[in-house]
């Protein structure tokens, strides 16, 4: 069978890695987590002290910033020349400003650049917010999922939970919401449906309900 490009798009913890996840080691396609590359500039801006405002110096600093995204055993590992971040870029403190870097047009254009080389092979699954709008906008399949935010900020907290850290539910909703707003009203590559994207509503689904829906539209283009 011929090798796809399967694009996932959503708001911030509509569940798109876990699904992105399952369906590449399903079909042993390559997953690509666009959402750890803003991250990972972001994490290093933070250490080095660069302003997080700073187009040109935060351009710079990525261009001397290798991110590496390597599948370990059905995990994503994260490096920065060389570095695990895997665990650190998830951090609170991360996850609350990328969406700043992330609208920098000079920092989006050199991420895009690395994500199509990244996907040029074919066979990925990739998942982030701009994929089927702008990174990939010939991928075969085209998904945006969607939750309501009170399900998105639940499910979060529970995984929080299983991982021991006790958070506030309502902070959750709205650090949340935040970042959606920001995604969604910056200019360069918003977040945003691509208009043959087939958007599935994931609040009342669970796990292997969205991964069977995505199946069967893969299922149709292969
Ligand atoms: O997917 P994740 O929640 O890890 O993404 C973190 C942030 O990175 C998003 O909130 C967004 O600001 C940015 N991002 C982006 N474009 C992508 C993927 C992520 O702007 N394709």
């Amino acid at each position: 069978t011929r090798k796809i490009s399967i694009a996932i798009d959503g708001p911030a913890a509509a569940g798109k890695s876990t699904v992105a996840k399952i369906i590449a080691e399903d079909m042993t396609y390559i997953y690509i987590d666009t959402g750890a590359m803003y991250r990972a500039i972001t994490f290093e801006a933070l250490n080095k002290g660069i302003s997080l405002e700073d187009e040109e110096a935060l351009n710079m600093l990525l261009k001397d910033t290798q991110i590496a995204l390597i599948p370990k055993n059905g995990r994503q590992l994260v490096e920065i020349n060389g570095m695990d971040v895997t665990d650190i870029i998830r951090s609170n403190e991360v996850t609350n400003s990328v969406s700043i870097p992330a609208r920098l047009p000079k920092i989006r254009e050199e991420m895009v650049k690395r994500q199509r080389e990244m996907a040029s092979s074919g066979g990925v699954v990739m998942d982030g917010r701009d994929i089927g709008t702008h990174v990939l906008p010939h991928a075969e399949v085209k998904v945006f999922l969607r939750a309501s935010v009170e399900e998105r900020a639940r499910r979060r907290f529970e995984e929080n939970l299983g991982k021991g850290i006790d958070t506030d539910l309502e902070l959750l909703k709205h650090e949340i919401a935040l970042r959606d707003k920001i995604d969604s009203e910056r200019e360069a590559a918003p977040l945003k449906k691509a208009e043959d994207a087939v958007e599935i509503d994931t609040t009342s689904l669970d796990i292997q309900g969205v991964v069977g829906r995505i199946k069967e539209l893969i299922n149709e283009r292969l």
